[in-house]
């Protein structure tokens, strides 16, 4: 694709195949633009293969990249991009989407190429994730959002800092609505619903919702559900009760936050 340029992947696992199937889906990159660097056989790998994408070619290959995404576990990333730095052109830019790896960290290991972070959900693999970017460098940054707009909604933060708080938003908080929906299903079961009936609506539930936001204010779609007096009212004044679903989604959101400080 014209402005993206030769893209190579390093890492096809859970994060890097969902990266790869929403960037074929979607049609971000050709396959003809694309390296993938994976240790093991993967199966969105060798689809990407069928269509003419490099699996593990000569390094020498790296030399036209203009982009490096390390899609590798934080532990690894080191030991992983050391050997191939003397093949990066000058022009290459590091994408990481890895979780707590700072720029400054990065930056160390690495050296002179500008580096943006990006923190997306696998929800790319069907081009409808969730991407955070950051970066400080106006090409990186540019460079990032082209490779995840497409796949993703997105948002450039204006400071690296909050990476954790849009981790903790996002990338977390698929987890959180899955949990409200379990709880709703054990509360209709409470109410008397059989555990399957009870199940089958909270999840039906949360799939119409979805569904039907749109881009509408949240307020207003609380407003078309919820009339004075009515039942979702009282359940709702049930639910913000003193400002408990405040209070517990400020605690649960500022929990995930200071863990990946303490894992970054
Ligand atoms: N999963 C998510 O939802 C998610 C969301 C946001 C960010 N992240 C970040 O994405 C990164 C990857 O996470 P993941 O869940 O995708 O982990 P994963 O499934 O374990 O994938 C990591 C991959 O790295 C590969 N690898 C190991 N050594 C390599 C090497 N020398 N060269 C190239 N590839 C190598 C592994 O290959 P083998 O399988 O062959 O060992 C593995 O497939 C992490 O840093 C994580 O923080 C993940």
């Amino acid at each position: 694709m014209p402005g993206v340029g030769l893209v190579v992947l390093i890492g096809c696992g859970r994060l890097g195949s969902a990266i790869l199937e929403g960037w074929l889906l979607t049609q971000t990159v050709a396959a003809a633009d694309l390296i993938i660097l994976s240790p093991s056989e993967k199966p969105a790998a060798e689809v990407a293969r069928a269509q003419g994408a490099r699996i593990n070619p000569p390094l020498e290959a790296l030399a036209e990249a203009s982009v490096i995404v390390l899609a590798v576990k934080p532990a690894m990333w080191r030991d992983v991009v050391t050997p191939l730095l003397p093949f990066l052109g000058d022009r290459a830019v590091i994408l990481s989407v890895m979780a707590g790896v700072t720029a400054p960290t990065l930056a160390e290991g690495i050296g002179g190429w500008p580096i943006v972070r990006v923190m997306p959900t696998t929800g790319v693999s069907r081009g409808r994730g969730v991407a955070s970017v950051w970066s400080a460098d106006d090409r990186a940054r540019a460079l990032g959002q082209a490779l995840f707009e497409p796949m993703a909604e997105t948002v450039v933060l204006a400071d690296e800092a909050l990476m954790d708080a849009a981790t903790a938003v996002a990338g977390s908080g698929a987890a959180y609505f899955y949990a409200f929906t379990e709880a709703l299903a054990r509360a209709g079961e409470a109410a008397g619903l059989d555990a399957m009936t009870a199940d089958v609506l909270a999840r039906a539930t949360l799939r119409s919702a979805a569904d039907s936001m749109g881009e509408d204010a949240l307020e207003a779609l609380i407003g078309r559900i919820a009339s004075p007096g009515g039942s979702t009212r009282a359940g709702l004044d049930a639910l913000a009760k003193d400002g408990r679903l405040g209070v517990m989604l400020d605690e649960t959101v500022a929990a995930a936050v200071r863990r990946n400080r303490e894992m970054g």
